[in-house]
């Protein structure tokens, strides 16, 4: 399977507290890449791979701001540039390894692996939920043997919870409604639709402390936020406002039929009582894991098929099928294709 992902897009490379004074390796977009902390507090990116043997930089050592090749001791800055050969006075003429763009906004550290002169014209999307007041969030990380589009197609189709989840949804409603509306940008994609009035769920009672009895409405929506971001949210409305939850995932392939996922769950109520972020953490970890295991199985039998993509559509998958076809038109563009003709054939 080729690359189907946008090289031109600021992806996660990795949480805020995954990286520190060791190098952390990581395959994105597949690409090696290095990330460390420099002494500075700076987040530096570069091509994973020593520009004399080949042997990976994550697997060498810090020497202040300085990454040091743990074969014959190559030394570079956080420009890429070699600065240090111990067998010799003077450096190679052009010896370097490629550096990559870094944007950090705890958690997350977006980093950019397509045009080097393209990454300034656009900014990582931003993410208040995580950040601001009002808010509380906690996350996970996983690794999931299957393509990033799947997962965005997944969460854009929360119809399949009645088949995957039935139990976590409200009493007494037995399918979602149809989708109000899709709205699509230039880049993005989003839905909302309403349910009818219902008590709550158990993890909705224990997580929000609503009284289980009355009837609430609430509003799911979903938005492919770009290639690299897709975001959830499930509100109940009461007379006090809405109790928010959101699903942040942060898809970032590492290769055709890999994809680190990058999971956050904020809350906008209760939020200094651990428990119930922990709740809530707990709750949508393993469903999570759960629709993991179904896409990897999806995955490994589009493989053997040899057939990507066969198959008809329903109503329910048209915000997956628009992500589908934005992704596939950014494809198009960077390779120079015609993007219509992409849009054209997207759904099949
Ligand atoms: S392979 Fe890195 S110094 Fe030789």
């Amino acid at each position: 399977m080729s690359p189907n992902y946008p090289y031109n897009c600021w992806y996660v490379g990795a949480t805020s507290d995954e990286i520190g004074s060791q190098p952390l390796g990581r395959r994105l977009l597949g690409r090696p890449v290095v990330l460390y902390r420099a002494p500075s507090g700076e987040v530096v990116a570069m091509e994973d791979r020593c520009a004399h043997r080949a042997y990976p930089l994550s697997a060498g050592r810090l020497d202040g701001d300085r990454i040091v090749c743990g074969y014959h001791g190559i030394a570079y800055d956080t420009q890429g540039q070699c600065v240090h050969v111990p067998s010799q006075e003077n450096v190679p003429v052009g010896a370097r390894v490629r550096t990559y763009p870094v944007i950090e906004r705890a958690p997350f550290v977006w980093i950019w692996l397509g045009q080097p002169g393209a990454a300034a014209l656009r900014t990582p999307p931003a993410t208040p939920w995580l950040v601001e007041p009002g808010w509380a969030s906690q996350g996970e990380m996983l690794h999931v043997e299957a393509n990033y589009l799947l997962l965005h197609e997944h969460y854009l189709d929360l119809t399949n919870v009645y088949a995957m989840h039935a139990a976590n949804m409200p009493p007494g409603i037995d399918r979602l409604p149809s989708l109000d509306e899709v709205e699509v940008s230039e880049m993005s994609v989003s839905y909302t639709r309403a349910l009818p009035p219902a008590p709550l769920a158990d993890w909705e009672a224990e997580a929000t402390g609503l009284p289980h009895g009355p009837e609430y409405h609430r509003r799911e929506q979903g938005f492919f936020v770009s290639p690299a971001l897709h975001v959830q949210k499930w509100a109940i409305d009461t007379d006090a406002g809405a109790f928010e939850q959101l699903r942040i995932h942060g898809f970032t392939p590492e290769s055709p039929t890999m994809t680190h996922v990058f999971l956050r769950i904020a809350h906008n109520y209760q939020t200094d009582r651990a428990l119930v972020s922990a709740h809530l953490r707990h709750f949508f970890l393993d469903m999570t894991r759960r629709d993991a295991a179904l896409l990897e199985v999806v995955q490994r039998q589009l493989a053997e098929d040899g057939e990507p993509r066969r198959g008809i559509n329903v109503k329910a998958d048209r915000a997956g099928l628009r992500a589908r076809r934005v992704a596939q038109a950014m494809v198009a563009e960077e390779s120079g294709r015609p993007a219509l003709r992409a849009v054209a054939t997207a759904g099949g």
